[in-house]
């Protein structure tokens, strides 16, 4: 989308993107997630901007340190009225170019099986699913985990 443009998260972003992930990621640990990723991955947290400098979205990922090829999409979250106009499209090239440049071949990254929304939104962008995991949260949360070559 002309109008929305994608940068590097920096630390002064952090109430923000607290802000924006609260109602889409409830209960799931946004203020620590995002302190930890800006530590340890700054150069793969990304926010996109509106025409008026708001940030309207967000992404973060990491590489596994046993095994540099393989990167992963720890979380996406874009505003409800800025969803459907390829802002989460805009935000995933970046991570990825940015994942590439690191030596990354192969992202991963888990879904709930009931968001169909992201888990459509991860399709179209060419991943592709590889397992279910019963309980991957705590105690009996199921994610489907999904993988794409870069
Ligand atoms: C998933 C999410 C990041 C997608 O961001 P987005 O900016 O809306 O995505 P895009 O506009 O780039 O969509 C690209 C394609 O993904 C698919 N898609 C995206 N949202 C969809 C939806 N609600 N229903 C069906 N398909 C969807 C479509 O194929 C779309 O292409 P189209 O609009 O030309 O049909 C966004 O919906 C979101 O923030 N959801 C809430 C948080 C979340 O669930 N994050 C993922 C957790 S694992």
């Amino acid at each position: 989308m002309q109008s929305v443009r994608v940068r590097h998260y920096t630390s002064a972003d952090y109430p923000r993107v607290c802000e924006l992930d609260a109602p889409l990621f409830a209960g799931m640990g946004g203020p620590i997630l995002f302190r930890h990723i800006e530590e340890l991955f700054p150069s793969l947290f990304f926010v996109a901007e509106n025409e008026s400098d708001e940030i309207i979205g967000y992404i973060l990922g990491g590489v596994h340190l046993d095994n540099e090829r393989i990167g992963k999409l720890i979380r996406i979250g874009v505003v409800p009225n800025y969803q459907r106009k390829e802002c989460g499209t805009m935000l995933s090239d970046a991570l990825f170019r940015e994942l590439r440049n690191h030596g990354v071949k192969q992202v991963h990254l888990t879904v709930a099986e009931t968001n169909m929304p992201a888990i459509t939104f991860y399709l179209k962008l060419g991943f592709v699913q590889k397992e279910r995991i019963a309980s991957y949260f705590y105690p009996d949360v199921p994610r489907l985990a999904l993988w794409k070559d870069l």
